[in-house]
């Protein structure tokens, strides 16, 4: 077991309703409030006109159209001039991870006097940061509840996961019912990002008995809800259970004491979202199985067998290598059940960028020094296998 230095400063506030607490929350940050939000969906579900009324005694600056694969330009770049400009006390996230991850970058930016690609591109450490309040409405990142921001850099490719204990929000509101109008293909794709959260942590080289529980019930849950949420969109416990799961995965709180595993399906998808820009959780979808079969050797095996006996429920009397092939076989079959594309060229990819985005993972995420360490040839191997 390894040491760890660990804390998490986050106010989580779950449950229906609990946005009555908005104002009593903002009262603590000061009047003036940068409102961040993406393309639309919280206008259609009537969040916006909420905060707007809940909040008229703020002063509200806005930051709309944040995209998925949120973009440092204009994005945080329009954010972070409107914080500086208007002197902003507070930032409010409401939205998706996009949204989220977007404002925590912003946040940094905004306390900082150079180029905000500087605290990013971890050229320069922030020495602090605006706090952030936000209204999560999709279950997936777990941004609500971590450290981290991921921002795209278009002109470089560049797909960057910011972490600095100056981003953990201050505040979440965890309400369920506004996953509701969540569509089917983000859903599952939310699903498919915090298993492999999950996955990340799970597949490494020591983890404890206590840590292996969480993480195999974390991904049992998240499977059986994921169904009730595609059958049912409005089932409350389903969308309750899944965003709690989602909160949990990306937080480190799984794999306390554990070894790092690299993170690779990660590395490797956040190329495939900065030269795609495609949706994040399928990429991941698509990428683990070939990354598992890659690398299922004599060494991982037995991660694998306690995998697929544990949550898949394959019989333990079986060949080692047997019961690993049939937990990777299940966990394809899992993600294509709930809708996911499972190959590269469903979601536009083609084999023509495959060997320049291997090359910028292997420059830029250091997988050699993963659990089952990935080189340049293994990485295009796996991206080759997913087409
Ligand atoms: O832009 P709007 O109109 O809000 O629509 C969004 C967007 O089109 C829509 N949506 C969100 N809530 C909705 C809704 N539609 C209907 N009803 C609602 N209640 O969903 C679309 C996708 O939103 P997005 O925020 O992009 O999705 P997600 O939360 O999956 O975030 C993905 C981003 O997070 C990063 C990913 O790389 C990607 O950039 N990640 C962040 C992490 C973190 N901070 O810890 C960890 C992850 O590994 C991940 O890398
Ligand atoms: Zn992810």
């Amino acid at each position: 077991m390894q040491n760890f230095d660990y804390m998490t400063p986050t106010r989580l506030i779950f449950g229906k309703g609990v946005i009555s607490k908005l104002p009593e929350v903002m009262s603590g940050y000061g009047k003036k409030v940068l409102l961040t939000y993406g393309g639309g969906s919280i206008k259609k579900i009537g969040l916006y006109d909420k905060v707007k009324e809940l909040l008229a005694d703020r002063e509200i600056f806005e930051l709309s159209g944040i995209q998925p694969n949120p973009k440092y330009d204009p994005s945080v770049l329009d954010g972070v001039r409107i914080c500086k400009e208007n002197n902003i006390d507070v930032i409010l996230a409401v939205g998706g991870g996009s949204v989220l991850d977007c404002s925590k970058a912003i946040a940094a930016g905004a306390k900082y006097d150079g180029d905000p690609w500087d605290l990013i591109s971890y050229k320069v450490k922030a020495e602090d940061a605006l706090p952030i309040v936000d209204i999560i409405t999709l279950a997936a990142t777990g941004s609500e509840y971590d450290c981290g921001g991921v921002i795209s850099r278009t002109e470089t490719n560049d797909k960057i996961g910011y972490m600095d204990e100056h981003l953990y929000p201050a505040v979440s509101f965890l309400d369920p019912t506004y996953t509701f109008t969540v569509p089917d293909k983000q859903t599952a794709a939310g699903c498919a990002d915090a298993m492999n959260h999950i996955m990340e942590q799970y597949f490494c080289e020591d983890s404890t008995l206590l840590n292996d529980g969480f993480m195999e019930v974390g991904l049992k849950s998240l499977m059986v809800n994921v169904k009730k949420c595609l059958e049912n969109p409005e089932d409350y416990t389903a969308r309750a259970e899944m965003m709690l799961d989602c909160t949990y995965g990306c937080n480190a709180i799984y794999a306390l004491g554990n070894s790092d595993s690299g993170w690779p399906c990660h590395g490797m998808e956040h190329a495939l979202s900065a030269y795609y820009d495609i949706t994040h959780g399928e990429g991941l979808a698509i990428i683990t199985p070939r990354w598992m079969k890659h690398i299922l050797n004599e060494n991982t095996v037995s991660r694998f067998v306690k995998y697929g006996v544990n949550v898949f429920g394959i019989d333990s009397t079986l060949d080692k290598f047997e019961i690993a092939n049939k937990a990777i076989d299940a966990t394809y079959s899992f993600f294509e059940s709930i809708g996911i594309p499972m190959h590269l060229k469903d979601v536009g990819i083609d084999e023509s960028r495959i060997n320049e985005m291997a090359h910028h993972v292997a420059v830029n995420e250091g997988l050699e020094n993963a659990w089952a360490p990935l080189r340049e040839e293994d990485i295009a191997e796996i991206f080759r296998a997913s087409l």
